[in-house]
């Protein structure tokens, strides 16, 4: 049986923040159980829910050193849904009411993580024979395997993967900051390994001592390649082309599913769509204070408020979104000025505009169901799980044409009957803007075209099951 081992920092049902929490949460639960044992390690955050915290066993602890400094390791751990959690903890590195902070305060939180995961394996009884790096908090595992792991007989073979979630977040600082908070030598921070325009940065130094390196759609393993998508390591991402591969996410089918989703007015699946969506938009209409018509064409965005989703798009049209025959609800938070941009327009809109600027599981399930169309036209998108969310629930997404949007939303072609959503392909709000009147357009004076569009969506399988194989095939060959 392969071994292998997940360290991120954030996991569902913990904690979450964003898609990367979906992933590491539902992808070991995929992996066949007879070939592989899979366990995940993340942070024991002062934040993690007390209804969790109750259900974890101490493990072990002990303490470690990180350069100059002795910090408290302990170790507890649990099983959910099937699955060994282990948890890191330290209640210095890990309080506050949100898993990230400041950056550099991230910066040394990670290094503390990265380094304690690796002390813990012989303590727990698990040496995997990989480990699966998630994004950039954990670049400086594959590094240190390589460094003063190297020489212990323990660590020796582990082979290590990387996974960029996002290429934008790489964890960027000072060599001399990094060289004292990791106590690793002046030998890494040369600009073939973990330095990068002079700074230090973490997920680089993944990406280089990593023996493979996956992201979450192909088509963002190719643009990650460009200069545009690069963010300052397009150069890097070429000359590691031949161990970069694109997986594509799948969606947790089982937590996300109309037909049984508790957390929704009415459940419905996809015989019954045409009749019982619709009580879904009516409630959330009511519990949200719009006007109730079943008939208003209803445009949803739940997402973090930030420059990659697309949202200065909106902003410069945003006037002709909240159009009379639309209703617009937003669940998100972030930069400020999106976040009060959406506030404003509720203020202006009341009967049309909803802004829900905090961060709520329930409702996000809640508007997944209730919208006719999903709004996400962003910059870049290394996959989306939103997208797959409102495809599941018959929600027609109407995307930008770039990384997994493209390679998941296949855009309504009115003359061949095919097609599951809508798309544009510049980033443009005037062509956004033709996009979602186009929508409008279908839904209003095409009823029966768009509730094809609908049912092909809900038809198509994103589930894991597809995309988890080629994980194994990728531990398999490793
Ligand atoms: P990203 O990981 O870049 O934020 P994804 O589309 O991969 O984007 O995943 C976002 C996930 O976070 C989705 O499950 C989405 O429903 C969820 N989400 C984002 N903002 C909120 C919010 N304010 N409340 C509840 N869920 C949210
Ligand atoms: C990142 C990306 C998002 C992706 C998620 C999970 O947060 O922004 O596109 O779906 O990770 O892989």
């Amino acid at each position: 049986m392969k071994k292998i081992l997940f360290v991120a920092s954030e996991c569902v049902p913990f904690i979450k923040t964003g898609g990367l929490a979906d992933v590491v949460g539902a992808l070991p639960k995929y992996c066949n159980k007879e070939e592989f044992d899979i366990r995940v390690i993340i942070p024991n955050y002062q934040c993690i829910p007390q209804k969790y915290k109750e259900q974890m066993k101490y493990k072990t602890h002990f303490y470690m050193n990180l350069a100059w400094r002795t910090q408290y390791v302990g170790i507890l751990e649990t099983e959910y849904d099937g699955i060994k959690f282990y948890f890191v903890d330290n209640e210095f590195y890990f309080a506050g009411a949100k898993p990230y902070g400041e950056i550099y305060q991230d910066i040394e939180k990670f290094a503390f993580f990265s380094k304690a995961v690796l002390s813990a394996l012989p303590t727990i009884d698990f040496r995997p024979d990989i480990i699966h790096c998630h994004d950039w908090q954990t670049g400086l595992i594959p590094v240190m395997i390589h460094d003063a792991f190297q020489n212990n007989q323990f660590y020796r073979g582990i082979k290590t993967i990387m996974t960029i979630h996002n290429l934008k977040f790489q964890g960027i600082w000072d060599k001399k900051t990094i060289m004292d908070i990791t106590g690793l030598p002046p030998y890494y921070f040369t600009p073939d390994k973990l330095e990068a325009y002079g700074d230090a940065n973490y997920l680089k130094g993944g990406i280089v001592y990593a023996d493979m390196v996956t992201t979450v759609s192909n088509t963002y393993a190719d643009e990650i390649k460009t200069p545009f998508y690069g963010e300052g390591l397009d150069g890097l991402m070429n000359a590691k082309s031949g161990r970069l591969r694109g997986i594509v996410n799948g969606l947790d089918y089982n937590e996300w599913n109309p037909e049984t989703d508790k957390y929704i007015y009415q459940n419905y699946n996809q015989i019954n769509f045409r009749k019982e969506k619709v009580k879904n938009k009516v409630a959330l209409q009511k519990e949200l204070g719009l006007r109730v018509d079943e008939k208003v064409f209803t445009i949803g965005i739940v997402s973090r408020l930030t420059d990659q989703k697309g949202l200065d798009l909106v902003d410069y049209v945003i006037e002709e979104i909240c159009a009379p025959d639309t209703q617009f609800i937003v669940l998100g938070t972030g930069d400020p000025k999106y976040e009060n941009l959406f506030r404003h327009f509720e203020w202006k809109y009341k009967d049309r505009v909803s802004a829900n600027i905090y961060y709520n599981n329930e409702r996000s399930h809640k508007i997944y169901a209730a919208c006719d169309a999903y709004l996400m036209p962003s910059l870049f998108e290394p996959c989306g799980l939103s997208q797959l969310m409102s495809l599941r629930y018959g929600t027609v997404p109407i995307v930008r044409e770039t990384g997994g949007l493209k390679d998941t939303v296949e855009p309504y072609n009115e003359y061949e009957n095919t097609g599951t959503g809508f798309s544009f392909r510049n980033y443009n709000a005037h062509e956004m803007l033709n996009a979602i009147r186009y929508a409008k357009d279908v839904y209003y004076n095409r009823k029966r075209e768009w509730n094809k569009i609908v049912d092909r969506g809900m038809k198509r399988d994103f589930s894991w099951c597809n995309s988890a194989g080629q994980y194994e095939n990728l531990y398999r060959q490793m």
